[in-house]
């Protein structure tokens, strides 16, 4: 059999829920007990922790809850304005997303407040709609993100394809959720994935639910979840071009779709299945500073960064920026721009 089903599940959710109360992480998207969540800062939270750590996205947070307070503020705002705010933060269509959804949102007037009717909305996935409708709305409802997958696959040792093991977890999950407090049961979960139940070492000894976790029975429990082998990505190669006059570099917008849509970019060459010479975009005397590493999705990309100084030359597309302020940029030509002096330090 793949995993145990003999475990009593229900009997997770009043510890975990006592474990909460005392143990809950404070992060700037919460509220105290009692308090009802702005669905807006719920929302945008969750498209922020889709792609990245609590950690990463708590600035990030902050700044756009400061500048665009409420989901009409935001969507109000020039695109421009929040890609760039974005940019950091990575997967660049979901910053587009993001602005759709605020229109939406703005022009109907308000947040549908079930599960059902958030997932009608753009960028908004099952599980982001599950937790916006229990945080927010109080829908008894899972929202079950990668740390609470990790707790059940380990309270369950389930064996079974990830791919099985995550949507039977899904199923178990949608049981379990408390009707009178379906959103402390959700966030209990991350939080207890994400500070005991970790990756690699798990603290059993303070766990809530150690009495109940048949991997820890067994005496292994970062044996699970059993993932398949991680995929090798391909790689590719390209340049990137930091051309500098005065106090200035030149950059240029990327065309609106595909990677990096519509994001400020250095100027690069194609990125190519090959490594080769490629060929700058205008004469200057380039220097190669080095190579930067970037981990896409589907590939790793080794970009060459190369360097000049003009005094006249301008390229046929783009335009000069200062370069102190370069936090415009998506990592990858930030790690670029760094490699070669300059500094796309975050101006907050
Ligand atoms: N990850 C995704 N959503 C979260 C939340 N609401 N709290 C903590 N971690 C999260």
């Amino acid at each position: 059999m793949a995993g145990k089903s003999d475990v009593p599940l229900a009997a997770i959710v009043a510890p975990l829920l006592v474990w909460f109360d005392r143990s809950a992480r404070t992060l700037p998207w919460r509220t105290r007990p009692g308090v009802m969540r702005d669905p807006y800062r719920v929302w945008l939270s969750e498209i922020m922790l889709q792609q990245t750590t609590v950690p990463h996205a708590a600035p990030y947070f902050a700044a756009f809850t400061t500048r665009w307070p409420t989901v009409e503020a935001l969507a109000a705002a020039r695109d421009e304005d929040v890609m760039q705010a974005w940019a950091g933060l990575g997967y660049y269509a979901r910053a587009r997303n993001l602005l759709k959804c605020a229109r939406e949102v703005a022009a109907r007037g308000s947040f549908p407040e079930t599960e059902a009717g958030l997932r009608l909305l753009p960028g908004i996935g099952p599980y982001t709609a599950g937790a916006i409708a229990a945080l927010a709305f109080g829908e008894r409802t899972p929202a079950v993100d990668g740390n609470a997958e990790r707790v059940f696959s380990r309270l369950l040792a389930l064996r079974e394809d990830w791919a099985a093991a995550k949507k039977r977890i899904g199923l178990l999950a949608r049981d379990l959720v408390p009707a009178d407090r379906p959103g402390a049961f959700a966030e209990a979960l991350m939080d207890l994935g994400a500070t005991v139940c970790t990756p690699k070492k798990p603290n059993c000894a303070i766990c809530p639910l150690a009495q109940l976790c048949t991997a820890r029975a067994e005496g292994e429990p970062e044996r699970y979840p059993l993932k398949p082998e991680k995929v090798v990505r391909p790689v590719r190669y390209g340049a990137a071009y930091v051309l500098r006059r005065t106090g200035h570099v030149w950059l240029v917008r990327r065309p609106p779709s595909g990677l990096l849509g519509a994001m400020l970019a250095l100027p690069s060459s194609e990125w190519r299945d090959l490594s080769q010479a490629f060929e700058p975009p205008l004469d200057a005397a380039w220097q190669r500073v080095g190579q930067v590493r970037h981990v896409f999705t589907h590939f790793s990309l080794h970009l060459d960064v190369l360097a000049a100084e003009t005094r006249d030359a301008n390229l046929p597309e783009g335009f000069w920026v200062s370069d102190d302020d370069l936090s415009g940029l998506p990592t990858v030509f930030a790690k670029a721009a760094a490699l070669a002096g300059l500094s796309a330090r975050r101006k907050r």
